[in-house]
C-alpha cells in the first residue's frame, strides 16, 4: 500500500479545517443564552431596556455597513477577477481620488456616527436625570409622584427626605460592595442590596480604593465608582426576583470574584426588610451588653457554653469586630456588614452561593460556605483582605512577615470557624 500523494492530502486537510471551525462555531454558540442570569438582552427595567435600544441600532448600523462594505468588495473581486479572456487586456481605471465619492464617504461615514450617538447621548442623559417630567416614564408606569419615599415607605423617613426617591449609596471595595440606605436609619448592607419594585432608586456610586464598575446586566449598566468623586444613575426594576451583577472593570486579584446581587421585592416586604435590618441585636441573658458579657467569659470560659455562644466568643477573640459590623453589637467598618448575613443568598461577594431553585435560602449550604470562607478564605478569593490581617488593624495595611516571607496569619482552628458559622446563622 503506498500514501497518497501531497496533493491529494489537501481537500483532506480542507475538509479537517472546515469540520473543527464549525464544531468551535456551534461550541461558542452554545455560550449565547438570550434568557441567561445576566443576559443584557432579557431587560427587567427601564434603563436596561433604553440600554439594549441602542444595543440594536448599533448592531442595525453596523451590519449594514458589514453588508454595504463587504458587497461591494466582493462585487469588485468578481467583476474585475483575470480570465482567460481579460487577461492580456490593460488593468482597469483607478477611481482613487474622485471627490464625489470620497465627500461621499465621509458624508455616509458622519451619517452613521450620527445614527448611533443622538440615541446614546440621549440614554446617557435619560439615566443620569430622575425621569420626573419624562413623557415616556409617565405614560408606561404613572405619575412619577408614586417614587417619592414619602408616597410608599411607612417607615422612618429621615428629615426632608419624604420628597426624594429612594437612594442608595453603593462603594466599590477591594472586592466587595456595600450598600447603604443614608435616608432609611442608615441601613447597611453587603454584595446584596435589596430594592422595591417598580420604584425609582437613586444609585450613588463611589470607590473606596481602585475604580471600580457598577453592572446588573438585566437592570441596568455600567457605571464606574471612581476615587474621589459620586457617579450616579437611576434604576428601576419591573419585576421580582434576584438578580446577578458583577464589577465590570479590572480592579486586581479577585475582580472576577467580585460579584453581586440585586434582590428586587414589593415595597412592603421591603418595608419588613428595613425593619430586620434595625433590629438589636440581644446580649445573652443576664448581661446587659455583649461587652459585659465577654468580659465575663474572660473570667469563666465555661460561660461560653453553646456552638452559638462559642462562636460569639470566638468571633470576637479572632477580631472580626474590628472589621465587620453586626448592629450595635459589633462596630468595624472597612469589611462587610455582617447583620442578618443568615439572609443573604450568597458569600463572599456572591462567589459563594447558597440559594435554592426557587431562591430561598439554602440553610446546610450556607453554613458549609460560611465555614469554608472564614477557615479558607485565601483558597475561595485569592488576595483577600480577610485572610492575613486578623491581628489587628494596623496589621490591615502593614502584616507582620513570617520566615517564608508571607504574611503571619493569626492561626484559627476549624472549630472556631465552625462556631461563628453557627453564631453568625443564628444572630
Ligand atoms: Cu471591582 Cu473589578
Amino acid at each position: 500500500m503506498s500514501l497518497p500523494s501531497s496533493s491529494s492530502w489537501k481537500p483532506i486537510f480542507k475538509r479537517i479545517t472546515f469540520s473543527l471551525f464549525a464544531i468551535a462555531a456551534l461550541l461558542g454558540m452554545t455560550g449565547c443564552d438570550f434568557k441567561g442570569r445576566m443576559s443584557t438582552f432579557d431587560p427587567k427595567g427601564p434603563i436596561a431596556e433604553m440600554q439594549l435600544e441602542i444595543f440594536y441600532i448599533t448592531v442595525w448600523v453596523t451590519l449594514f455597513l458589514f453588508i454595504a462594505v463587504g458587497g461591494a468588495l466582493l462585487y469588485a473581486v468578481w467583476k474585475f477577477r483575470e480570465t482567460p479572456e481579460n487577461k492580456n487586456d490593460p488593468i482597469p481605471r483607478v477611481g482613487h481620488g474622485n471627490p464625489l465619492i470620497e465627500v461621499g464617504l465621509i458624508a455616509a461615514s458622519i451619517l452613521m456616527l450620527v445614527i448611533i450617538a443622538v440615541p446614546t447621548v440621549q440614554v446617557i442623559w435619560e439615566q443620569h436625570e430622575l425621569p420626573v417630567d419624562s413623557e415616556r416614564y409617565r405614560e408606561r408606569y404613572g405619575d412619577y409622584e408614586q417614587n417619592l419615599l414619602g408616597n410608599w415607605y411607612d417607615g422612618d423617613i429621615a428629615d426632608g427626605e419624604e420628597d426624594e426617591v429612594l437612594v442608595i449609596k453603593a462603594y466599590g471595595w477591594q472586592w466587595w460592595w456595600s450598600f447603604e440606605y443614608p435616608q432609611l436609619d442608615g441601613v447597611v448592607t453587603a454584595n446584596e442590596m435589596v430594592i422595591p419594585r417598580g420604584k425609582v432608586v437613586k444609585i450613588e456610586l463611589r470607590s473606596k480604593d481602585v475604580i471600580h464598575s457598577f453592572w446588573l446586566p438585566k437592570i441596568a449598566g455600567k457605571v464606574d465608582l471612581m476615587p474621589g468623586r459620586v457617579n450616579w444613575m437611576w434604576i428601576q426594576a419591573d419585576e421580582p426576583g434576584y438578580y446577578y451583577g458583577q464589577c465590570a472593570e479590572y480592579c486586581g486579584d479577585s475582580h472576577a470574584y467580585m460579584l453581586f446581587r440585586a434582590e428586587v421585592v414589593e415595597p412592603d416586604e421591603f418595608e419588613t426588610w428595613i425593619d430586620r435590618q434595625q433590629r438589636t441585636i440581644e446580649a445573652p441573658e443576664g448581661y446587659d451588653t455583649w461587652g459585659a458579657w465577654l468580659g465575663a467569659t474572660n473570667q469563666d470560659e465555661s460561660l461560653a457554653n453553646t456552638p452559638f455562644l462559642k462562636g460569639a466568643k470566638a468571633y470576637f477573640a479572632n477580631n472580626c469586630s474590628y472589621c465587620h459590623a453586626i448592629n450595635d453589637m459589633s462596630m468595624g467598618n472597612i469589611a462587610p456588614d455582617l447583620t442578618n448575613v443568615k439572609d443573604r443568598k450568597s458569600l463572599a461577594a456572591g462567589w459563594m452561593e447558597n440559594v435554592t431553585a426557587d431562591n430561598q435560602v439554602d440553610v446546610p449550604k450556607q453554613y458549609e460556605n460560611l465555614v469554608e470562607w472564614i477557615f479558607h478564605s485565601d483558597q475561595v478569593k485569592p488576595g483577600n483582605l480577610m485572610y492575613y490581617p486578623s491581628q489587628g488593624l494596623i496589621n490591615y495595611i502593614n502584616p507582620p512577615l513570617g520566615d517564608d516571607g508571607q504574611p503571619i496569619r493569626t492561626p484559627m482552628t476549624l472549630e472556631d470557624a465552625e462556631n461563628i458559622a453557627t453564631f453568625l446563622q443564628e444572630i
